[in-house]
């Protein structure tokens, strides 16, 4: 068993994880923790290499078995090199993404299937799971338009069809509600403050409260 806690946003595009994994971080600091901050894909030097054949091009460069095993190889650098070492050490980590994207982006949004998805996770992720997984949610279209308005930031995913990203909105609500002991849905289609109020309040209740 790891002595420190595992956190993770995950939620489609536009839902405004990275301003709230921003957010967290101050409110844990103001506690007196020092979290360590990451994300997927990437959070480690050859999981960024991966990253950038995962997010640039054309929406269709890779076959979807493809991509979830580049996310896995990604995720296994990221989980050697920086997460175990840092959980290790009982230091809080929040990840912007793992392996829930895999399962609502591959899975459900390119319909691989939960079941191939469960396999790889076994293989990569072990029965390592996150403390608290915070899903924020946001209608499709809205998450899409926040997402074309943030500059600099164009990702191939965006640029996937609606049904697509309506299938991985869907994924998110599913792993929820199977996993309920480890996952809070968030309403993202409101204010920053509200959102982190709800984010703050799960931290509190889930994870703080218990010590
Ligand atoms: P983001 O950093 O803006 O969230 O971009 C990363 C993109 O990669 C995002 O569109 C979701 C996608 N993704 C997957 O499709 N599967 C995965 O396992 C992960 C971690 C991300």
């Amino acid at each position: 068993m790891t002595p420190g806690k595992f956190i993770t946003f995950e939620g489609g595009e536009g839902a405004g994880k990275s301003t709230q994994v921003t957010r967290l971080a101050a409110a844990l600091r103001a506690q007196g923790i020092e979290p360590v901050l990451t994300r997927e894909p990437g959070g480690a030097p050859g999981a960024e290499e991966i990253r950038a054949l995962l997010v640039q091009g054309s929406p269709s460069r890779w076959a979807p078995m493809t991509e979830a095993l580049l996310h896995c190889a990604a995720r296994s650098d990221h989980l050697e090199l920086t997460i175990l070492p840092a959980l290790r050490q009982g230091r809080w980590v929040i990840s912007d993404r793992f392996a829930d994207s895999t399962m609502a982006y591959q899975g459900y949004g390119h319909e691989l299937g939960r079941a191939p998805i469960e396999s790889l996770h076994r293989v990569v992720v072990g029965d390592l799971a996150p403390h608290l997984t915070l899903i924020l949610d946001i209608p499709v279209a809205e998450g899409l338009k926040r997402a074309t308005l943030r500059a600099g930031k164009d990702n191939r995913y965006e640029r996937m069809d609606v049904a697509f990203h309506e299938r991985l909105r869907r994924g998110f609500l599913e792993i929820a509600a199977l996993e309920p002991g480890r996952c809070v849905v968030v309403n993202a289609a409101r204010d920053v403050d509200a959102v982190a109020a709800d984010v703050w309040a799960a931290v509190q209740s889930r994870l703080l409260a218990k010590g």
